[in-house]
């Protein structure tokens, strides 16, 4: 009898800004021992660059030229994230940064700017055994990925989370303000021309508005043991 199931797997999770893709994914990854990938903080590198090196964000050329030139590097972790590296430097913290968030959503929609990250992406899915999380990986990075899941959750579902978050760190957290700045990014990023969020055809839609992680990552586990 043929063996159908494949030797390597490539799990796609897409899904709105906090909606916790990163937290399922990477506890996803740590319970089969393969990687995680988070595609956005690629994006938010570029973000970063971008600001730091005082480039004005409608100049798009200099935008693209910024994507060309910056030299990736990937490094597994022991709970299994690739940490990304920027021209040899890593950016912990600062990436997650609201104005590194915005620049990020910003730089993502210029075309070819996101074709250069692409392209790494799609390299890395190919390779296998890896979860990549971002919204456009069941789309267009890993179109043949045998589980695809689209996670969603209510707009205010996902604020009272990231306030949660930012106070659990010690940080000051305004509601309307993270709220206003979700839908904003919702918006941008369901809108551009270029790869916009929206599930693939073949995804697996989990609603985690009522769910705890342990309840998401049960499910995507399930998913997974169909095929693998
Ligand atoms: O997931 P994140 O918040 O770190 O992503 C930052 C921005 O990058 C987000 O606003 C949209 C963009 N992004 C994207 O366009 N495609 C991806 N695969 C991941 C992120």
């Amino acid at each position: 009898m043929t063996n159908l199931r494949p030797s390597k797997i490539t799990i796609a999770i897409d899904g709105t800004a906090g909606v916790g893709k990163s937290s399922v994914g990477k506890a996803v990854a740590l319970k089969y021992g393969i990687s995680f990938l988070s595609t956005g903080q690629m994006y938010r590198c570029l973000g970063w660059k971008v600001l730091k090196s005082g480039i004005n964000m409608d100049d798009e050329s200099a935008v693209i030229k910024a994507a060309k030139d910056i030299v990736w590097g990937f490094e597994r972790q022991s709970d299994s994230s690739l940490k990304v590296l920027v021209d040899g430097q890593y950016l912990g913290d600062k990436l997650q940064l609201e104005e590194v968030g915005r620049a990020a959503s910003k730089v993502s929609a210029i075309g070819p700017a996101r074709a250069v990250i692409m392209q790494k992406q799609i390299d890395l899915g190919r390779e296998g055994n890896i979860v990549m999380e971002g919204r456009d990986i069941g789309t267009a990075i890993c179109p043949d990925a045998p589980v695809k899941i689209y996670l969603i959750a209510n707009a205010e579902a996902r604020a009272q989370r990231r306030v949660k978050q930012l106070q659990e760190q010690g940080e000051k957290a305004d509601y309307d303000e993270i709220l206003a700045s979700i839908i904003s990014r919702d918006e941008r990023d369901s809108n551009r021309s270029c790869s916009p969020l929206k599930p693939a055809p073949d995804a697996v839609i989990i609603d985690t508005s009522a769910l705890s992680l342990d309840e998401v990552i049960e499910k995507v586990m399930e998913e997974v043991g169909k095929v693998w």
